[in-house]
């Protein structure tokens, strides 16, 4: 089979590496990819919001399953359309993936799905918001309704956050239309897993979780950032947790979904505050997390295509059940010094061999990296998050030890990463040990 991976991130290398190790795989094309996708396969030159662009590719290059990473081409429409030209596409429709691109659509379905999540609100105009900020008066969190590149969330501590959070979003429009609608949520407390399941409309695969670590500095300091590393299985995590988050959250999700004509097929990501009163919804994505992606696909032992064709196809309940690894994976994000604020781009990694310099139980997925388009093809940073560094092993320390050796070996000038992920000692801030 012929597989076109849509996006250009760390969470795409890691898609296009897993799918490019399956049996079923002949060919693996990247739109527009990166250096990572590049070494596995053909990258196209084609922007990932580019849809008629992606479906002339898909059929030109006679693509079996494409395979889109990002929301935003979703959200487009990229999966109708392909699925409209009779190319199969793992990815859910723009209705369903309203379950990302409008947080108050999302509200609207979790309700009536019976599914807990925090108190909230929705507001479309100001002065409404302003006043219900108020008067409610303690840590909330304001979400502009639609996408805004991961921007969209503000966690306010006191009134006066709300306040500013609100004009950012309908007065000021930072974030467009997708912030003429604002979420005011109740701000929840506890650990935050993200789970993820194939799904075909109708069946749900076993789950699969990791953590996600989104704030720049050790001991979750700093601003928010697109995520500084993850692993998974989460110290929070066990079977009889999975199985309510099954049978409690995504499964009356999917069926209130199909219940509303939008059946959701693709990968379901869920995002979930583990509270004291039991697991809450922070928010639902129509595709895989990233960095999550970057710690789950090593831990897929069962075959990705045959899982994504038969979300594609609405078949998952005749194929082979998908399997997780319960083996722990650690990914450690490098980025660029600065980020999430400005910083450098071109300059030169060291110690990056092998585009997947794949020695069985390390592993580097490429985002903000290119190779120079001189006779060097030297390796160059084009991106705040650069790569990630990726160990499997026994046990979750072993599995962060070589996250870490192999990220001791790469480097480049202001290169940054997290010491503490996947550190099961913290919980107290890295800095005071
Ligand atoms: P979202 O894009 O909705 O997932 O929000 C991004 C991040 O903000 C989440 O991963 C959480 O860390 C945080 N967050 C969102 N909603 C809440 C909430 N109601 N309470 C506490 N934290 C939240
Ligand atoms: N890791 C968070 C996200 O992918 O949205």
């Amino acid at each position: 089979m012929r597989v076109l991976v849509v996006g250009s991130g760390g969470r795409e290398h890691a898609l296009a590496w897993r799918l490019a190790r399956s049996a079923k795989v002949t060919e693996v094309f990247a739109a527009p990819g990166n250096s990572g996708t590049a070494s596995l396969g053909t990258n196209l030159d084609i922007a990932e919001i580019d849809i008629d662009g992606l479906v002339k590719a898909a059929a030109d290059q006679s693509v079996d399953l494409v395979v889109v990473g990002p929301e935003v081409p979703l959200s487009l429409g990229l999966s109708d359309r392909m699925g409209a030209a009779g190319i199969p596409c793992f990815g859910p429709s723009r209705a369903a993936a309203r379950l990302e691109s409008s947080k108050s659509f999302a509200r609207d379905v979790l309700d009536a799905a019976g599914v807990p999540g925090p108190e909230y609100r929705v507001f479309r105009s100001a002065s409404a918001a302003l006043a219900y900020a108020e008067h409610r008066n303690r840590p909330l969190v304001v979400k502009a309704d639609g996408l805004a590149a991961g921007k969209g969330v503000a966690m306010c501590v006191n009134l006066e956050d709300a306040k500013t959070a609100i004009n950012t979003c309908m007065q000021d429009r930072m974030f467009g239309e997708a912030g003429e609608t604002v979420v005011i949520e109740e701000w929840l407390r506890g650990p935050e897993v993200s789970v993820f399941g194939f799904t075909d409309g109708e069946n749900l695969s076993p789950l699969v979780a990791a953590a996600d670590y989104k704030r720049v500095g050790d001991g979750d300091t700093g601003p928010n950032t697109g995520g500084m590393g993850s692993y998974g299985p989460p110290e929070s995590w066990d079977e009889s947790l999975a199985e309510r988050i099954r049978r409690k959250i995504m499964l009356p999700v999917i069926r209130e979904m199909a219940t509303r004509g939008s059946p959701y097929r693709g990968a379901l990501y869920c995002g979930l505050m583990l509270t004291d009163d039991g697991p809450r919804v922070l928010e639902f994505n129509c595709r895989f997390g990233d960095p999550e992606t970057q710690a789950i696909m090593p831990r897929l032992v069962s075959d990705p295509v045959e899982a994504m064709m038969a979300c594609a196809t609405g078949t998952l309940y005749d194929t082979d059940p998908v399997e997780w690894s319960d083996s722990p994976v650690v990914a450690v994000v490098m980025v660029s010094g600065g980020y999430p604020g400005s910083y450098q781009t071109g300059l030169e990694i060291d110690g990056l061999d092998g585009p997947v310099a794949d020695d069985e139980d390390s592993l580097v997925f490429h985002a903000g990296v290119r190779r120079a388009e001189d006779a060097t093809e030297r390796l160059l940073t084009s991106g705040g998050r650069v790569l990630a560094c990726v160990g499997t092993g026994e046990s979750v320390e072993e599995a962060r030890n070589i996250a870490y050796r192999r990220a001791g070996e790469i480097s480049f000038d202001g290169a940054y990463y997290r010491r503490d992920i996947a550190d099961l000692r913290s919980g107290q801030p890295a800095a005071t040990r």
